[in-house]
């Protein structure tokens, strides 16, 4: 079995974790939540750069077969980085904007995603190579990332601000949202209660699993086994709080898995 690790800055990967438990359970992760950085997307591209290699050198340095970075902020500012100077796969999450191009019915797409994310080169180089005909109304969720840290995903609060940064998005008639932020797949539910089932979400855990899973056969660390395996959460924070937020957040049933949780510390 192969010891998978997953960083973000703070709960938002564990949207991605989520998927990986459904489908590869056997294996061992470790995630780590920079949740006393969090939210990354308001900070300086050099900052998350360097922020970021540091995490998966830690997360190298345990013993990783591959790493998934979690957090589309960090895919977009550090990627090219971490694969330089690590030699382990390392799969990296990018707003799913060529899936809501194909998907949408009437060419128009929100794309809600961090500051950093739609300012960053990489976003906008893949934009530069879809069709012309989508239009992509971008909008960055200032404010969003700290209220789900705090556990408030389905809160009044988060409902009022996520309202005001959806209006552009559904003002231009999008019936496409990308969600480009792995926190905002826990925003489902309000998302839902705001817009009912008008708009299409796209998030790309699904995807991003799909090619954790071809790097792992490539590994030949794709055998299969009745036994879950084990799950290691690191926090730069509060460990018991992200525990509490893991049982919330997750849908798969943690109990199959021997559960620790740590606190990154003074390892950094
Ligand atoms: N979860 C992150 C992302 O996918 C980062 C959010 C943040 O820390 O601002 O972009």
């Amino acid at each position: 079995m192969a010891l998978i690790g997953v960083f973000d800055s703070g709960v938002g990967g564990l949207s991605i974790l989520d998927e990986a438990l459904r489908q590869l359970p056997q294996h061992d992760y470790i995630y780590l939540a920079d949740s006393a950085n969090a939210p990354y997307g308001e900070k300086s591209s050099e900052w998350i750069a360097a922020r970021s290699l540091i995490l998966c050198k830690y997360l190298a340095s345990k013993g990783c077969d591959a790493i998934v970075v979690a957090c589309n902020t960090a895919t977009a500012e550090a990627i090219a980085q971490i694969r330089t100077e690590l030699s382990i796969p390392i799969i990296g999450v990018e707003p799913g904007i060529k899936p809501a191009a194909m998907q949408s019915q009437n060419g128009i797409v929100g794309v809600l995603a961090t500051e950093a994310t739609l300012k960053s080169d990489k976003f906008n180089a893949l934009l530069a190579t879809l069709p012309d005909h989508c239009r992509f109304i971008k909008q960055a969720g200032a404010g969003l990332v700290p209220l789900i840290e705090a556990g408030k995903a389905d809160s009044e609060e988060t409902l009022d601000l996520l309202g005001k940064h959806l209006e552009p998005i559904l003002d231009a008639g999008s019936d496409t949202l990308v969600l480009g932020c792995t926190h905002y797949p826990f925003l489902r539910k309000s998302i839902r209660k705001l817009l009912g089932d008008t708009i299409t979400l796209i998030d790309t855990s699904d995807a991003v699993v799909k090619q954790l899973k071809r790097q792992l056969e490539t590994l030949e660390h794709n055998s299969h086994s009745e036994k879950h395996g084990s799950i290691t959460l690191i926090s730069s924070k509060n460990e018991a709080s992200l525990l509490v937020m893991a049982k919330d957040l997750l849908s798969s049933d943690l109990n199959l898995h021997l559960v620790h949780s740590a606190l990154l510390g003074d390892v950094l």
